[in-house]
């Protein structure tokens, strides 16, 4: 029998501004709240009528339908003035041959490589690390994911001081966008503000490094086994390869997707062992037998269970990437109701993740709900921090490994304590990440 879906109206849109300032004030719990009033929801994104996909069967007809629901709608729009024309940024039209010539980059048998850059990274970000010290937790893992993409993508020696400030640009770009994402109109993101031009500023900065760059790698000619390598070797017989601005749009792609995202999960994934810590001492016991206090290499992965499960179930609570949109190529059909062209749908995996239908008791951390692993039938669909189809994440993969490493390792020889009274709160911006998070160092 067909499933049968129910249509709603998100009540209170302003007039103009929608229910963007709705958004704004309480983005979470706006979209943890949306499921009662239908598996296909409206709302208004200023003047615009946007459809939120609540269900799990309808968020999968609008992923695996990529010619139908393409890239677009305002994330989409906006992160295309990070990411250009490049993987994640990019229409239908052109995303086949670009999957194809970029996924041997993250065949697995170029993970060991990368995950050696990633344990290295790990002693980098704890050298300084001092018994009953407190750290900002969100900057000090965006430092380590930010090295790990840095590492990965240039193995080449090239200038410390060229690759702080691609790091600091990509973070100046990333930042300019998550305020531009819910500015209704695009005339206001060419005003001669002090936050516009920081952006344009940083954009014409990272142009000119990634040129140079690619400019080097061709000259000198050399497998480094890194990201970019194989982004200059890459081959199919129809274009060739692809071309500089192509590597470029890449480059940033790169940068951005792989630093963006593994950090504030790692956040996450500190302060909900902070506050349960029954669940920090199963980890200490499995980090204890595994690695016996050393850094983790990527042969302990497989045997690293407990801290996969908390890795997964922080990505259930806390889906980094957390809201996204496209926009319909053509007129369509979905959960009965007629889309025409143009349409923007939005898809949120927080709000599958904390749907209690899907997940009994949602808003428990409990990492034994993976013990039969995140793949199973039921968990499929519900759980989607990596989206779905063809545009599904190139580097679901990667991310898992780095993370598990970083976790593993910094708790082979380290506590992270909350301090007492932080109240810990999410900032729902491009990425979802902790607003701020103060933890004091214990040497264990
Ligand atoms: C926890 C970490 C990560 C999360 C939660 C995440 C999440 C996602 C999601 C949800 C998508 C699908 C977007 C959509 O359908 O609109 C995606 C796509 C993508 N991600 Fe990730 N990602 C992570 C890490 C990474 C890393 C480390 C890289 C690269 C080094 C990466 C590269 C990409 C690329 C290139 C795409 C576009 C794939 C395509 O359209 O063919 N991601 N990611």
């Amino acid at each position: 029998m067909a499933a049968t879906f129910t249509v709603g109206t998100v009540p209170g849109a302003l007039p103009l501004l929608g229910h963007v300032a709705a958004i704004g004030r309480s983005p979470l719990e706006f979209m943890a709240a949306l499921p009662v009033h239908g598996d296909l929801v409206r709302i208004r994104l200023g003047p615009w009528p946007a459809y939120v996909v609540c269900d799990p069967l309808l968020t999968h007809e609008v992923l695996v339908n990529d010619r139908v629901y393409d890239k677009g709608g305002p994330t989409y729009d906006k992160l295309r003035q990070v990411g250009g024309n490049g993987l994640v940024t990019c229409a239908h039209r052109f995303h086949r041959r670009q999957r194809r010539l970029v996924q041997p980059a993250f065949h697995r048998d170029r993970l060991p490589g990368y995950a050696r850059a990633m344990s290295h990274q790990v002693d980098v970000t704890t050298g300084p690390w001092r018994d009953g010290h407190v750290i900002d937790v969100v900057a000090t893992m965006n430092a380590f994911s930010t090295g790990v993409a840095t590492r990965t993508l240039f193995a080449a020696d090239v200038d410390e001081t060229v690759l702080t400030e691609i790091q600091q640009a990509t973070t100046d770009m990333f930042d300019g966008v998550a305020r531009r994402l819910l500015l209704p109109f695009a005339w206001l993101d060419r005003l001669p503000t002090p936050g516009n031009r920081r952006f344009e500023r940083a954009r014409r900065r990272l142009e000119r490094h990634t040129r140079q760059l690619i400019t080097d790698y061709r000259k000198a000619g050399v497998d480094h086994g890194d990201l970019m390598s194989m982004l200059l070797a890459a081959r199919d017989d129809e274009s060739g390869g692809l071309t500089d601005a192509e590597i470029h749009d890449q480059v940033l792609t790169f940068f951005s997707a792989g630093s963006e995202t593994v950090s504030p999960a790692l956040a996450w994934a500190w302060h909900l062992l902070g506050q349960h810590p029954e669940v920090r001492a199963e980890l200490h016991a499995e980090v204890d037998s595994v690695l016996g206090g050393r850094v983790a290499e990527f042969a302990d992965v497989p045997h690293l269970k407990v801290t996969a499960r908390i890795i997964t179930e922080t990505l259930r609570l806390y889906p980094p990437v957390w809201l996204l949109t496209r926009r319909t190529a053509v007129d369509t059909d979905l959960a009965g109701q007629r889309l025409p062209a143009g349409t923007v749908v939005v898809f949120s995996p927080y709000v599958l993740h904390h749907h209690p239908a899907l997940h009994p008791d949602p808003e428990r951390f409990d990492p034994d709900r993976w013990r039969n692993g995140a793949g199973c039938p039921a968990a499929e669909r519900a759980f989607t921090p990596f989206g779905a189809g063809a545009r599904k994440c190139i580097g679901d993969e990667y991310a898992r490994t780095e993370a598990a490493l970083a976790l593993a390792s910094m708790a082979a020889r380290w506590r992270l304590e909350p301090l007492p009274q932080a109240r810990v709160r999410a900032a729902p911006r491009l990425a979802l990440a902790p607003r701020s998070l103060r933890m004091r160092l214990h040497r264990r």
